[in-house]
This record gives C-alpha cells, sequence and structure tokens, in this order.
C-alpha cells in the first residue's frame, strides 16, 4: 500500500477526491488529511474534511487544520463556484468530531520524518501553501517524500484568469517552491482536468448505488453550477490525483520543466511548461495530458459503491 497524505481545501471535487481515497484502503494508506485555505477560508475547508470525513465512515484518519492565508498575497476563496460553505449539493450534517491537535503543517513534517526514505505520497488538492511551510521548515523531509502527485496549474488557458488555474493562482509562490523543490512531481493541470467529466449516465448511477456517499456526490454533480470556470459539466479536477495512484494506465502525459509565475500582473500563477523541452531545461514534472474519463468514472462507480 503507498502511504498518502491528503492536502486539500473541500470544495466538492476535493470531497469526491477524498471519498474515492477511503473507498481505497486495499490500495491506499490515508496517513492523515491537512487542510487549506482556498475553495472558502481554511475554518470552512476543515469543516468540510471533517464532514466528509464521518460520510465516508472514517474517524481513524486524522484531520489538521493547515495555513490560512497564503505565503505572500491576500487570500481570495472561490465561493462562487463551490457555493458559500464550500459543499454546495452535498447536504452534510455538522461534523461529530474535531480536528486533531496541531498544525498541518507540522503533521505533514513529523509523518514524513517518521517514514523511510521515498516513504511518503503527497497529494495537495489545493492552493501548496502547507507544502511550502512544510519543506521550508523541515528541509530534512525532502528525501521522506516520494512523489507528489498533485492538481493544479494549466498547460493551456486557466479558469480563474485567462493565465492561471486557481491552485496556482491562489498561491503562486508556495507553488514555485514547491515546483523547486527536487522530488518527483505528477502534475494534473486543467488541460487534463477538464476532460474528468462524467457523463449524464453515469452521473444518475451514482445517484442509484442507494448509500450515503453516493447520494452526496449525486447532489454535488447535479446542482447548477452558474460560477463554472471554462467548462460545461462538473469536472473532477482533485479525484484525477487520486485515481492516477491507483490507475496509472489511464493518463498519459510527458515529463517537462515547469516554471511558475509569481509576479502580480495578468500573469500571476501562469505554469508555463516546456511540452516541446525549447528551454532545455531539466524536467521537474511529469505533466499529464489526457484521460480515459468514461474508463476512470465507471471505476470510480465501482469502488463509491463500496462506502457507507
Ligand atoms: C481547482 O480549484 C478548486 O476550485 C478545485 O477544487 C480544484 O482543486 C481547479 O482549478
Ligand atoms: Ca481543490
Amino acid at each position: 500500500r503507498e502511504a498518502i497524505v491528503i492536502d486539500t481545501d473541500p470544495g466538492q471535487d476535493d470531497a469526491v477526491a477524498l471519498l474515492l481515497a477511503f473507498a481505497s484502503a486495499d490500495r491506499l494508506e490515508l496517513k492523515a488529511i491537512t487542510t487549506v485555505a482556498g475553495n472558502v477560508p481554511v475554518a470552512q475547508t476543515t469543516t468540510n474534511a471533517l464532514r466528509i470525513r464521518d460520510l465516508g465512515g472514517r474517524g481513524d484518519i486524522p484531520v489538521f487544520r493547515g495555513a490560512e492565508r497564503p505565503l505572500v498575497v491576500a487570500l481570495e476563496t472561490a465561493e462562487f463556484v463551490c457555493g458559500p460553505d464550500g459543499l454546495a449539493g452535498a447536504d452534510l450534517p455538522a461534523p461529530a468530531s474535531e480536528a486533531a491537535p496541531g498544525h498541518a503543517v507540522q503533521a505533514i513534517v513529523d509523518l514524513c520524518r517518521a517514514a523511510p526514505d521515498d516513504g511518503i505520497t503527497l497529494c495537495p488538492l489545493g492552493p501548496l501553501t502547507n507544502l511550502a511551510l512544510a519543506f521550508r521548515l523541515a528541509p530534512d523531509i525532502l528525501p521522506k517524500v516520494g512523489r507528489i502527485v498533485l492538481m493544479g496549474g494549466a498547460v493551456g488557458l486557466g479558469n480563474i484568469t485567462p493565465a492561471a488555474e486557481f491552485n496556482a493562482y491562489v498561491d503562486p509562490h508556495a507553488a514555485a517552491v514547491v515546483f523547486g523543490c527536487g522530488r518527483p512531481i505528477v502534475m494534473f493541470g486543467l488541460g487534463v482536468t477538464l476532460q474528468a467529466i462524467a457523463s449524464h449516465d453515469q452521473i444518475a448511477r451514482i445517484g442509484r448505488l442507494g448509500n450515503a456517499a453516493g447520494k452526496a456526490v449525486h447532489g454535488m454533480l447535479t446542482r447548477p453550477r452558474p460560477g463554472g470556470l471554462g467548462s460545461d459539466g462538473h469536472p473532477m479536477h482533485d479525484p484525477c490525483v487520486i485515481a492516477y495512484l491507483l490507475w496509472p494506465a489511464l493518463f498519459e502525459g510527458r515529463d517537462c520543466f515547469v516554471a511558475v509565475e509569481t509576479g502580480d500582473g495578468p500573469l500571476r500563477g501562469r505554469t508555463t511548461i516546456d511540452w516541446n523541452g525549447r528551454l532545455k531545461r531539466a524536467p521537474n514534472a511529469h505533466v499529464v495530458a489526457t484521460v480515459k474519463a468514461h474508463e476512470l468514472f465507471e471505476r470510480m462507480i465501482e469502488r463509491l459503491a463500496t462506502l457507507p
């Protein structure tokens, strides 16, 4: 089993990613969920992570609350996409329990230090603030990080701005730290995640699974999405990260050099992907470009069916 930490800002697609991880305990040892400000402020992303943990019946997995704002710039959130509480459509009760004591960044450091070399996979699904802070606080943990599989950036157009994808835009300085950290990175940017849209038939089948998880996912995937950024339907950006851990053969990409724009102009948070190797720089990420979306949702539905 692969030992993973999910760093997240739920967010509907984050919620589906967490549920997929819960449903994959045979393959993934989820050590902790760490929360960050992003889609909504961190108090709410933490509450949401706890609500999803309850939904999945996984009270055994600790949730640690993390950074409340980006490293340098002010926090910008996305309630206009994900609703006032970040989980519009899920219809979940308040959490049954609280977050674990201690800061998410310290939890990441402690979990990495306790692991063997290459022993932890970090799965960030939101702005990269917690990871950047952990790498600066404790650079000794870097050899423990086997790989970072992240949702962020874009090969082509952005969603929150013409140039930038939301997670990279919200904390561009943290993204620059992470892309410069020297550990293996698998990047899921918008080019691939906008392909991850379930069909009407698949969404209907999720609603008929008959479990609470299926009901919540169906609610999130069918709610009206007036603020939807650059796509019809509900792209499952963040679940691609977990799906890649489970079924890498569904995806194709290329090793590339990726640069993150940290300036405050219209390119803020832009990820420049040197797809054709023009810059002659060593690749720092495997940039995923395509997904077999129908197959991905077929497999995801099978897994969601096993949840409470
Ligand atoms: C990313 O932004 C968030 O709103 C989603 O949860 C996803 O992580 C997509 O740009
Ligand atoms: Ca997210």
